[in-house]
């Protein structure tokens, strides 16, 4: 089955589904996007994604012109064309195309370009949620906006491409001797006194929507949470290391720069909290 796209208010077979050169989304990565879970035919979470999507968008003055109903519905009609039972739907909104090059965008006065298109993968049963994932530390040379959901991803593009080279799974990035964030997720880490640890949200992070609800499963677990920096050290001498997103859901760390995590095995917290998530994602109405 071909896979059905939506620019611009169609729907269209991604074959012929096209966006101008001039698009500043393409020229100067100037678009935010969002990415929703996709789990047995429903979305999960989705208000959530739309209202950080609003948040993006306020933080680059871009205007988006369609209303919460309209992408909510755009969202499922998109699910429903494309008969889609686990994956993700990839929403972009660009600032459009401005039929020149120009840097500032302060006289750009053109509607915005609004991409989506699904994405079939597994997420729930997959072999790195199973074995856990090995991972590298890189330094974080992303910009210094990362609350935003902005497209602008070629630093953690090269962070990812490096870290499977070096024949890891993905990277932990540092900044001043912290860590941020991985590639495409939050991190957390469990001490050895069982504290779970996770850096607070700011600038320097992306504030991630299944961060939240870990947040919530963990005080729902009685778990003791502290929102602090921590370093690549105390990490690999945690007790347990994981992260969180919409595509990895919860995923354990198992080896970091070499060094093994715990039992080098998913441990008890993510388990527990990863479990937590499906049930909660699976009985969601
Ligand atoms: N990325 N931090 C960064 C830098 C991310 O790119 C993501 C998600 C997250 C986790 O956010 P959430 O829990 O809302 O998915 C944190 C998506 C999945 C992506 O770019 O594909």
């Amino acid at each position: 089955m071909a896979r059905i796209v939506y620019v611009n208010g169609h729907y269209m077979d991604e074959q012929q589904a096209t966006v101008s050169v001039f698009d500043r989304g393409f020229l100067f990565g100037d678009a935010v996007y969002e990415v929703t879970a996709v789990i047995d035919g429903k979305l999960w979470d989705l208000e959530d994604h739309l209202h950080r999507l609003r948040r993006s968008c306020a933080g680059l003055e871009l205007d988006c012109p369609w209303s919460e109903d309209e992408l909510r519905e755009m969202h499922h009609t998109l699910v429903a064309k494309n008969q889609l039972r686990e994956g993700v739907v990839y929403l972009q909104l660009s600032r459009g195309n401005a039929g020149d090059r120009d840097f500032s965008y302060a006289d750009t006065a053109v509607p915005p370009t609004l991409v989506m298109f699904t994405q079939q993968k597994a997420l729930v049963d997959t072999p790195k949620a199973r074995e856990g994932l090995r991972m590298i530390t890189r330094p974080d040379v992303r910009w210094q906006r990362r609350d935003l959901k902005t497209v602008s991803l070629l630093a953690a593009s090269m962070a990812l491409t490096e870290a499977r080279r070096q024949g890891a799974d993905d990277a932990l990035l540092v900044e001043n001797g912290m860590i941020t964030e991985g590639t495409s997720s939050n991190v957390f880490i469990v001490t050895q006194d069982d504290t779970v640890i996770t850096r607070p949200l700011g600038s320097g992070i992306l504030p991630g929507t299944t961060r939240r609800l870990l947040l919530e499963l963990i005080a729902h677990n009685n778990l003791h949470l502290s929102e602090r920096v921590f370093t690549p050290e105390e990490a690999r001498r945690a007790k347990e290391v994981f992260i969180s997103s919409t595509t990895a859901l919860i995923m354990s760390v198992v080896e970091l720069d070499g060094c093994v995590i715990g039992s080098g095995a998913p441990g008890p917290v993510a388990t527990a909290l990863r479990n937590g998530l499906i049930r909660w994602i699976r009985h969601d109405e």
